[in-house]
């Protein structure tokens, strides 16, 4: 049986949009946001060390605290405020049902 949570992206015109994604295949937000075509490069392939998935977070889901590797690459990526996350680290399940980002500015 499959599972799915929405969640919300907000594009970099301001535009939200609302995404289903699957929770049962281990999918990270930059995998959800490129598999429907948002302005998500992700030239890393989800491994810490490009940055180009930087969201912010603006819902108030509790999510895991971000490895050493994802601190590394934010310390060093542009436009970073608080509620900064790379997309490709955050993992999609249940608990995140109504979980809404904003895309960062491409650098
Ligand atoms: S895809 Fe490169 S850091 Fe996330």
């Amino acid at each position: 049986m499959s599972h799915e949570i929405q969640i919300s992206v907000i594009d970099r015109e301001g535009l939200v949009h609302h995404l289903l994604a699957p929770t049962d295949m281990n999918l990270n937000i930059m995998e959800v946001c490129k598999i429907h075509e948002l302005p998500v490069k992700g030239e890393c392939g989800g491994m810490a060390m490009c940055a180009t998935c930087q969201v912010y977070i603006e819902s108030d889901h509790i999510l895991p605290d971000p490895s050493d590797d994802e601190l590394a690459m934010l310390d060093q990526a542009f436009f970073v405020k608080n509620n900064s996350r790379l997309g490709c680290q955050i993992h999609l399940h249940e608990a995140l049902e109504g979980l809404r980002v904003r895309l960062a500015p491409e650098s």
